[in-house]
């Protein structure tokens, strides 16, 4: 009898209250970006278009989504080479209080950045035309994290240390670079890249590509801790994701 009275009163004791619910709920609905993706693919030109559809599918949500989480949620960020805006637009969706600076030597690129931008209205972000090593005298310094996709092994070899130690006194003390690129091995997947490099580049272009480890040493003689990770493809691209954070 007493354990029956023990057990009603328990179940109807006042229940604990709920802990509060969280104000901002926790989601990862954009994380893989294919809303973004796909509003920045209609934003375009034909052409131009088709490419943007090949380039997310190089590039694959899962690698953009790495990038995505390495990239502070707000603050200043350099896109070095940035060409039709295609990740600055990405990355300026997935997180709204980011303000982007995309640059690229070629005009063209930046006027079909700038338009697409204006499309998405997406406002606060500045795309200039000029080489990366002369961020500083047009749009200054103190980014909290620099993005280089698929860019360095365009730049000739003898200028790329020069271009990276340019963008780490870009950064704010404690700021990350990220860098896409290509590594060396194996030999098959670097042959087939070349291949659809040279397609877009023709022959006459230098082609620099660099063993991640290369990267790496660079790096970290010029101050940065770096880590990396290699990001396997059903396709056989061999790309590497750096980080490499200014201490
Ligand atoms: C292969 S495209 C990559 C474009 C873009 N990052 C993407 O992933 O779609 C390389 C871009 O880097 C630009 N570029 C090369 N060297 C540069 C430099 N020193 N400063 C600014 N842009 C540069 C080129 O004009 C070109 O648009």
């Amino acid at each position: 009898m007493r354990y029956t009275r023990a057990v009603t009163t328990a179940r109807f004791r006042r229940p604990a209250p709920a802990p509060r619910a969280q104000a901002r709920p926790l989601h990862a609905q954009e994380m893989f970006g294919a809303r973004a993706m796909r509003r920045i693919v209609r934003a375009l030109p034909p052409i131009e278009s088709a490419y943007a559809a090949i380039r997310f599918t190089i590039m694959r949500s899962k690698l953009l989504s790495v990038m995505d989480l390495l990239l502070p949620a707000e603050g200043r960020i350099l896109d070095v080479g940035c060409g039709f805006g295609l990740f600055a637009a990405y990355f300026a969706q997935t997180q709204p209080q980011r303000r982007l600076t995309g640059i690229d030597t070629n005009a063209r690129r930046i006027d079909i950045a700038r338009s697409v931008m204006a499309k998405l209205e997406l406002t606060g972000h500045e795309l200039l035309v000029g080489d990366a090593r002369a961020v500083r005298d047009i749009a200054g310094a103190g980014f909290q994290a620099i993005y280089v996709l698929d860019v360095l092994h365009h730049v000739p070899r003898d200028d790329q240390e020069a271009l990276l130690a340019c963008l780490y006194d870009l950064l704010e003390p404690g700021g990350v670079l990220v860098l896409k690129d290509i590594t060396t091995e194996p030999w098959i997947g670097l042959k087939f890249t070349e291949l659809l490099d040279r397609v877009m580049v023709g022959w006459d272009e230098p082609l620099a590509y660099r063993h991640h480890r290369e990267w790496g040493e660079m790096l970290s003689s010029l101050g940065f801790h770096v880590r990396m990770v290699r990001v396997p493809d059903v396709l056989p691209y061999p790309h590497v994701v750096i980080a490499a954070t200014k201490q």
